[in-house]
């Protein structure tokens, strides 16, 4: 229960007869009291760096790093007020679970019936409860993985770290359990900052989210900010199942030209004089990109725009459409079934409202919702 500071976090790896690693480029972050926090990125992108870092398992490169006011990351780990379920779980082989799980608390002398009362409560909590009198290297890799989590969650430290605490739970049990846990670390007003790259639960669980890429914070928002404003190119393809469309545009009379695969105009969209005017002004420096959610984009609106099926799939509740838009590529979903053989016609709506704009070079993004005006076709 404090909050936690990065201040310009950099951590780099010396590598023998090559450059450094760079794994974490000025990393600012500010975690608030009580907040839940995700931090998402590919692999390799400096996840774990980050967190071994605030834990004091890595020492930082340069930066500095404050849990409350105070500055820890001189400090040895035991002294930062840190908990940290690892990516490997790390559990102690010749103890039970149930002495692996109570560990932190037997050493802080804690009587007997509190730490009895808290492993079972934690245990029942991650479905981990008949396995306590057994030893880490006769359960599965899921259950050293909970108890691995239940060692840290059951500290309830100022500050909880979870490294890719779910990975190998099967799908059903991670939603249960990303519940519960959630739950768990409201009503405990835990600090906590938990890595993983499946951005399903990071939105699930984080208040916000913290996208990296190659030792760089792209974006730290909530998961809806990142849905709804992306702050570049990278975190609006890297979020939201199927990817973001990202087509190229130019400015045109009265509006964009939306340019196909092949570089010419393939329709065009019209946008009131003053956002043509600034869209212009901006293009002048560097190209343009358009990008629409698959989710946005209305399948078999009657005044949309004619584009042709060149793949179909039926997920069991939607559909997810391949059209090519005249010499554009298009990703499209679909609530319910949609029928349309390969090679037939529907008509797709384009709202303004939910197309945002890009400089194409530094992929910056320069305007989220267009006007309300629908696309008109060339
Ligand atoms: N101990 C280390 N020595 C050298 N390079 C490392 C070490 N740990 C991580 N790296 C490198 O730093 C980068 C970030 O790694 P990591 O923080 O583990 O990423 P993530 O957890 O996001 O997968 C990667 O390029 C990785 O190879
Ligand atoms: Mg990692």
């Amino acid at each position: 229960m404090a909050s936690l500071v990065l201040d310009q976090v950099t951590k780099t790896y010396p590598a023998r007869g090559k450059p450094a690693v760079l794994a974490v480029d000025r990393l600012n972050l500010t975690v608030n009291d009580g907040e839940i926090v995700g931090l998402l990125g590919s692999s390799g992108c400096g996840k774990t760096s980050t967190l071994r870092m605030i834990a004091g398992f890595e020492g930082v490169t340069s930066g500095s790093i404050r849990i409350g006011e105070r500055p820890v990351h001189m400090l040895l780990p035991k002294d930062r007020g840190v908990a940290m379920a690892f990516e490997g779980y790390a559990l102690y082989p010749p103890l039970t679970i149930r002495d692996n799980i109570g560990f932190a608390l037997l050493r802080e002398r804690r009587p007997r019936a509190e730490i009895a009362a808290r492993v079972g409560e934690i245990a029942r909590l991650l479905e981990i409860e008949d396995i306590l009198d057994r030893y880490p290297p006769t359960i599965s890799a899921g259950q050293q993985q909970r108890t691995s989590l239940a060692r840290a969650l059951i500290r309830r430290a100022p500050v909880s770290l979870l490294d890719e605490p779910m990975s190998q739970l099967e799908p059903q049990l991670r939603a249960i359990l990303r519940a519960r846990i959630k739950d768990y670390l409201i009503e405990h007003k835990l600090t906590t900052v938990f890595v993983t790259h499946d951005q399903t639960e990071a939105i699930a669980l984080a208040d916000r989210i913290a996208v990296m890429e190659q030792g760089v914070l792209q974006q730290f928002a909530t998961p809806q900010a990142l849905k709804e404003e992306p702050a570049n190119l990278f975190v609006a393809s890297f979020i939201g199942e199927p990817p973001m469309n990202i087509l190229d545009v130019r400015p045109a009379d009265g509006g964009l030209a939306v340019l196909g695969l092949d570089g010419r105009p393939a329709f065009h969209v019209a946008l009131a004089a003053p956002m043509t005017a600034r869209l212009a002004a901006h293009a002048r420096q560097g190209g343009l990109k358009l990008g629409i959610r698959p989710h946005r984009v209305r399948v078999g609106d009657p005044r949309g725009l004619a584009a042709t099926v060149v793949s179909n799939q039926w997920l069991g509740d939607q559909t997810h459409l391949a059209l090519d838009l005249a010499g554009c590529f298009l990703v499209v979903v679909a609530h319910g079934h949609v029928r349309s053989a390969i090679g037939e016609q529907v008509p797709v709506g384009l709202p303004l409202a939910a197309m945002h704009v890009f400089d194409a070079e530094s992929g910056n993004a320069l305007v989220h919702g267009l006007d309300t005006r629908e696309a008109a076709a060339a």
